[in-house]
């Protein structure tokens, strides 16, 4: 678990949430936050959401967690959706939901729009939960060209699994350049580096749970996460790996060129591209660009961790790639809806204080 452990101190990354008197953020608070997202490619906005509208995405989220006919989301990962050790979900294009979607949409406005048209469609809206017991993603890239978008509904510990990021590792033009050229090839160093520990941690973990009677594996969970043939980027599945067949991490990462530059190199990827894990309060929303890297942790503890989620893209795309990293419900893909049209929709009203209005000391 050692080898894991990264700093949860993101105060540099964070920009504390002040509304106008529409209720959208701020413009000295929109220019502070588009500098983090161009410097870092991600921004954490503290307080964006009252306790109250928290509570209300939180109740939101449940309704579907607890539903047995929800829409499990088709990847990252399948066998922890199988296990019920993660619960990604996509939620319903509800009344409800796409009011919450919409307030959150306006609220940032500012920061959105900088980056997406208002045709650009909404590419999903979910729920992100992980229980103990789940498996730690490798460190990816989503599919590019999309804004994410993580609201915690409640406080989320570092325990609990807040997603680590590389701050610095988004794709613009030019970008390769940093660093003295070739930054690109050494965020994938620092990315198989991190990849080989993550696979070392899953593996001895998904071993421990065999006699873990707080975390008993399921039948046949131990075959399917360490040696099924079916697809899936995000267990410690030896299988794929020795044969090539995971895309995130296997053994044809690791040729002997590779190593030497990892050996030789080790040091300066951890001061150019150091991981900081996320660890953020109730009523903080993440905004990141789907090229950074980032990982969904484990969660490490026995609460569940839960966010809510939604992506809006950037540019027109393609059918197949959107569906590779996103799972829209069947009723958003029957109706889609763009970033126009959460701009245009009736917000969710949650009685409450505007947060622009209150100290964080007064938060209802
Ligand atoms: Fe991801």
């Amino acid at each position: 678990m050692k080898a894991l452990k990264v700093s949860s101190d993101t105060s540099a990354l964070e920009v504390p949430a002040v509304l106008d008197e529409s209720g959208r953020l701020a413009p000295a608070c929109v220019n502070s936050a588009l500098a983090m997202m161009d410097r870092h490619g991600l921004v954490i906005l503290t307080g964006l959401l009252s306790n109250s509208e928290a509570a209300t995405g939180l109740d939101l989220m449940r309704r579907t967690i607890t539903d047995p006919d929800r829409s499990h989301s088709a990847f990252a990962s399948e066998t922890d959706n199988r296990y019920l050790r993660r619960d990604f979900c996509s939620l319903p294009s509800s009344p409800e939901v796409i009011g919450f979607a919409a307030m959150l949409a306006q609220r940032l406005e500012g920061v959105l729009g900088e980056y997406c048209g208002r045709t650009r469609p909404l590419l999903e809206v979910a729920t992100f939960t992980s229980y103990r017991g789940s498996s730690h993603q490798y460190i990816h890239r989503d599919p590019m060209g999309v804004i994410s978008l993580f609201a915690a509904v409640e406080d989320v510990s570092a325990e609990q699994g807040g997603t680590v990021f590389v701050p610095g590792t988004h794709m613009y033009g030019g970008a390769d350049n940093r660093h003295g050229g070739g930054a690109y090839g050494q965020m994938e160093l620092l990315r198989t580096r991190w990849n080989a520990r993550i696979f070392r941690h899953n593996l001895a973990k998904v071993w421990g749970m065999r006699k873990d009677a707080a975390t008993p594996l399921a039948p046949g969970e131990f075959r399917d996460r360490v040696f099924s043939a079916q697809w899936d980027q995000h267990q410690p599945n030896l299988l794929r790996y020795l044969t090539g067949k995971n895309a995130q991490f296997s053994l044809r990462h690791l040729g002997p060129r590779t190593l030497w530059r990892l050996l030789r190199q080790r040091r300066l990827l951890d001061e150019r591209f150091p991981l900081v894990q996320t660890a953020p309060r109730k009523g903080s929303v993440i905004l990141y660009r789907s090229d950074l890297l980032h990982a969904g942790p484990d969660n490490r503890s026995l609460q569940p961790r839960r966010f809510f989620g939604m992506s809006i893209a950037r540019d027109v795309i393609e059918h197949k790639y959107w569906h590779d990293g996103y799972s829209p419900h069947p009723t958003l893909t029957a109706q889609p809806l763009t970033f126009g049209d959460l701009l245009a929709a009736e917000p969710l009203r949650v009685p409450t204080t505007a947060p622009a209005l209150r100290s964080p000391a007064l938060a209802d």
